[in-house]
């Protein structure tokens, strides 16, 4: 067991790759907590963890709000006497063109999927600082570092993450504490599905366009996420892991003709 015995909590985790995340350290020995908004899916992936012999619970919160944040952090610390891992990765976006998106929906979009980031680990690095050290660990993506059509918002938040990600690090560093991003690229959650269900054959397009030919499975993140909450990782902080197929390997150019990939 990887996770033997500490304390995770875990924003988004009623869904896609923070479930997975969930799974994945309760299974490796850690304690669950499940941070979301969706009450039945967190009672659901809680209720699963446990039924399969693990340690969890679950806090219904709206990452956006500052008294949410306080309560979540400061219920498990309650809970559970300390926090040893702290995965930020709920999400909330606009969509549109620079031009076109409303000031509120831009500023929604920072509160849920940045500011949330920032404000959970204040909370929670003072605990750790306390108990000796911890693991924090920020969802970012292939999108921060680069643009897609008419999601300049998301692009925004999670660039800023890895940002975040890298001061947080180099302050805690002799604390004992690491911070560490990991950049998915496309992933079969459902979230994403939802995203390529329209129109009719999407999902193919989008696949072929990474080497591997197909998305992620939420757990292929989760295990990166594993290793990097686990003590195997402990020289690495301050660092950006992406699990993305290849996707940011290629240039993107076309091929010239008669030189592309062997499956052609
Ligand atoms: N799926 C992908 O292709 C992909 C790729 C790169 C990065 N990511 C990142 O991975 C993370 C998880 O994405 P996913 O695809 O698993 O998403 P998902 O939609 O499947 O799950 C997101 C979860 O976050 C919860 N949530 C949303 N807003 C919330 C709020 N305000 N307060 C509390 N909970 C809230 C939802 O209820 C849901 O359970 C996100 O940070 C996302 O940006 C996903």
């Amino acid at each position: 067991m990887r996770l033997q015995g500490k304390i995770s909590l875990i924003t988004g985790a009623a869904s896609g790759i923070g479930e997975a995340a969930a799974r994945t350290f309760a299974r490796e020995g850690a304690a669950a907590i499940i941070a979301d908004r969706d009450e039945a899916n967190a009672a659901r992936v809680a209720g699963e963890i446990r039924a399969a012999g693990g340690q969890a619970d679950y806090v219904i919160v709206n990452v956006g709000e500052a008294a949410d944040i306080e309560r979540m952090v400061q219920s498990t610390a309650d809970k559970f006497g300390r926090i040893d891992i702290l995965l930020n990765n709920a999400v909330y976006t606009a969509v549109g063109r620079v031009a076109d998106i409303p000031l509120e929906e831009w500023q929604r979009t920072l509160d849920v999927s940045l500011t949330a980031y920032f404000y959970a680990t204040k909370l929670v690095l003072p605990i750790m600082v306390r108990q000796g050290g911890g693991v924090i660990l920020n969802t970012s993506s292939t999108a921060g570092f680069l643009a897609d059509y008419k999601l300049a918002p998301y692009a925004v938040v999670k660039a800023g993450v890895l940002a975040l990600t890298r001061n947080t690090a180099i302050e805690y560093a002799r604390k004992g504490i690491r911070c560490n991003a990991i950049c998915p690229g496309s992933t079969a959650t459902p979230g994403f599905l939802r995203t390529l269900s329209r129109p009719k054959g999407f999902r193919e397009i989008y696949e072929d366009k990474i080497p591997m030919g197909r998305l992620a499975k939420p757990e292929e993140i989760a295990n990166l996420m594993l290793f990097l909450a686990s003590d195997e990782a402990s020289f690495v902080t301050g660092a950006y892991y992406l699990a993305d197929g290849g996707f940011t390997a290629h240039s993107g150019n076309p091929y010239v003709p008669g030189q592309g990939p062997d499956w052609e």
